[in-house]
């Protein structure tokens, strides 16, 4: 049935949330929700864990977290492919969403990550048909089996209807940022060892100095950049490979400044932080 409609897809990924660097607050969050999700069935309604929206920078371990979600709540995960439900393959988007949410329904429980919902309002779809399909999404959210935890992420939540950050609809928004020193650290550590590196060996204090304002993604981009150039030469990673790779890689808070400075100011007093402020030595 999941793949048939192509609306829904399995996810099938042993992300947990030991790959994910710093976003200590979120985990914490996380960990405390799963235990009211499996006492579901003995909690009044309003208790039971409904879904989390995470917005926040590009690369910065959105998707990442949500997959870690699901391994942490034990349950299967399913994404819902806002680019499929706007393909006019299903219907109006409209009907192709509420089909998505029907056959969610019935594979609960589960967590279902409806990813990138801003292309909901980027696609060329009037606004008429836009508000409707959120309109929709949240009554849903309200309604649905308690079996369900929503996880819904986005790049550019400023270009959302207002209704979707508001109290009471999800249970918490939270607002990933680009990573302080530490988290860059913890980050690079769980590249290097998941690719059988051991971390201890290395200068990471020194790459966070060359790193900052870096995305968890740039500073895997690092890592495998680092590595590459290491195996070529049919040796062991050095600190200088390391080093060398970072000289290579223009990060996107630079490249898309304006557009990073933006998603931090407006998500500044809208949301929960990920994680806690960096502190300034
Ligand atoms: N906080 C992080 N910890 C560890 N790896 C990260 C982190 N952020 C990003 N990455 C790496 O970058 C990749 C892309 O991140 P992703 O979660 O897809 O970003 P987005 O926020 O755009 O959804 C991840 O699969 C992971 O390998
Ligand atoms: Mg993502």
């Amino acid at each position: 049935m999941v793949n048939r409609t192509g609306l829904v897809q399995y996810v099938a990924d042993g992300t947990t949330l030991d790959y994910v660097g710093g976003l200590e607050i979120l985990k914490r969050w996380l960990i405390e929700r799963r235990k009211l999700f499996q006492m579901r069935d003995q909690l009044s309604a309003d208790i039971v864990p409904k879904g989390v929206l995470i917005m926040g920078i590009s690369g910065c371990g959105k998707s990442l977290s949500v997959k870690a979600i699901a391994s942490t709540f034990e349950l299967p995960l399913y994404r819902i492919d806002m680019t499929e439900i706007f393909s006019g393959r299903h219907g109006p988007p409209e009907s192709a969403f509420a089909q998505a949410c029907k056959i969610l329904e019935q594979i609960s429980p589960a967590v279902c990550w409806f990813d990138e919902l801003e292309m909901a309002v980027t696609s060329s779809e009037s606004a008429g048909e836009q508000g409707r399909m959120f309109a929709f999404f949240l009554t849903w959210m309200q309604e649905k089996t308690r079996g369900l935890f929503v996880a819904a992420t986005a790049n550019r939540i400023d270009l959302l209807p207002a209704e979707m950050i508001r109290k009471g609809r999800f249970d918490e928004v939270f607002f990933v940022d680009l990573p302080t020193d530490d988290e860059r650290v913890e980050i690079f550590r769980i590249h290097l060892q998941r690719r059988g590196v051991d971390p201890s060996k290395f200068d990471l204090e020194r790459l966070k100095r060359f790193t900052k304002g870096w995305t968890g993604a740039e500073c895997e981009q690092c890592v495998v950049s680092a590595l590459t150039t290491a195996k070529l030469e049919e040796r062991d990673l050095t600190d200088d490979d390391l080093l060398n790779a970072t000289a290579t890689i223009v990060p996107l808070s630079k490249t898309m400044k304006e557009q990073v400075d933006h998603i931090r100011e407006w998500a500044f007093e809208r949301a929960v932080r990920a994680s806690p402020r960096e502190v300034v030595r």
